[in-house]
């Protein structure tokens, strides 16, 4: 509208006129009272009180009006308008009380519940197990060593009495490395920890060590083409047989409970001389091959022992590829697969279980082995 409307009519224009006016203001106080939260309220506030809200615009009229219908019809909207603005001042009040007692009520935090529902981790079996182990040998007076993976040819296999040519390589199924010049192998055993402890120590040497070796196997419920051995390695003086196999006894009893002795059965290892396979009482019959029901042990398949490692006394060629005196000293080594030994331990039927992180798996175990 332009210009004062000097012929005014209060009862022409609509939006000024006493019913639109209360209709507007009662629309608005409804909504306001409809208003459930006080998102809902925002959107009543803009529709019926914002700029483009009925008696805002009606307001606009006003200025429009000749100067004598003004004072009465702004009189009008102001108090509609007043109105509706202490009914949304109120409502939000309201509102405002009610949104703080819900979140007071939805985000109590009830501080008696138990704290541990966060799944607890356990140390991987394999962990522990090589612990065990390493501990075993410690409270003898023993140390543990360790050598990398990625191994020189030379001590993997040459150090080791198993010169390029020897015949007993092949029974290693190597995992070579490129370039083939560089003479690296995924060590396939954990004897050359031994060469390396022999060349870096002087006698007397007490070592075990576990870690992981490799070998070009299948992967089966028995074989795996990543595995862990654990070597042993004593050179003294006069060191005997007897003792390889009174520090075997040990460990297997340590491991597998009062009565569960070794045997030794001859067998052949370039790097020990004499050499022989090394094999556990059967921890489920103890040696009776028969079960409780008198049938034939499963575990032993009757045999009343299982295989458990290789062992022997350490070949003098060995000593001297790694400036030991093979006149003065001797010394035994063993070694065996943790998998195995953990399997055996624990009656686990397939290795893979011990490989493929399955939490399930390693919390059954917890932290206690
Ligand atoms: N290194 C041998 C193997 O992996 C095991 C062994 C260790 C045998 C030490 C004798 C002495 O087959």
């Amino acid at each position: 509208m332009s210009g004062p409307n000097t012929d005014y009519d209060p009862v022409e224009v609509s939006s000024l006129q006493q019913g639109e006016i209360d209709a507007a203001r009662d629309a608005a106080i409804a909504a306001i009272e409809a208003a459930a939260d006080l998102e809902q309220l925002k959107a009543v506030r803009s529709a019926h009180a914002g700029d483009r809200s009925p008696l805002a615009l009606a307001n606009r009229e006003i200025g429009a009006l000749p100067p004598q219908a003004r004072k009465e019809a702004g009189q009008r909207v102001g108090q509609a308008r007043g109105a509706v603005s202490k009914a949304l001042a109120e409502r939000q009040v309201v509102l405002e009380a009610e949104h703080e007692e819900r979140m007071l009520v939805e985000e109590t935090v009830d501080v008696t519940l138990p704290t541990d529902r966060r799944p607890e981790g356990a140390r991987h079996p394999l962990t522990t197990g090589a612990e065990l182990i390493a501990d075993i040998f410690v409270a003898m007076g023993w140390e543990v060593a360790e050598g990398p993976v990625i191994e020189a040819e030379w001590l993997n296999f040459d150090a080791l009495n198993l010169g390029p040519d020897h015949p007993a390589r092949t029974m290693q199924d190597t995992f070579w490395t490129e370039p083939a010049d560089r003479h690296l192998v995924l060590r396939t055993h954990t004897s050359p920890v031994q060469a390396r402890t022999m060349l870096t120590r002087r006698p007397p040497i007490y070592v075990v060590c576990p870690g992981r070796v490799f070998r070009t196997d299948e992967y089966d419920a028995t074989h795996s083409p990543m595995f862990h051995q654990v070597e042993g390695l004593a050179i003294d003086e006069g060191i005997s047989m007897a003792h390889l196999k009174g520090t075997l006894d040990h460990f297997a009893t340590q491991m597998f409970g009062e009565g569960i002795t070794t045997r030794f059965r001859p067998s052949y290892f370039p790097f020990t001389e004499p050499s022989a396979e090394v094999d556990l009482v059967c921890f489920v019959c103890r040696g009776s091959q028969v079960d409780e029901d008198g049938d034939t042990c499963r575990t032993c398949r009757g045999e009343g022992w299982i295989e458990w490692g290789g062992c022997g006394i350490v070949n003098p060629r060995v000593l001297r590829a790694c400036g030991v005196d093979s006149e003065r000293y001797s010394g035994f080594a063993f070694g065996m697969g943790i998998d195995r030994t953990l399997m055996f331990r624990h009656g686990l039927e397939d290795l893979r279980t011990l490989f493929e992180g399955d939490v399930r798996f390693t919390t059954a175990f917890g932290s206690d082995l």
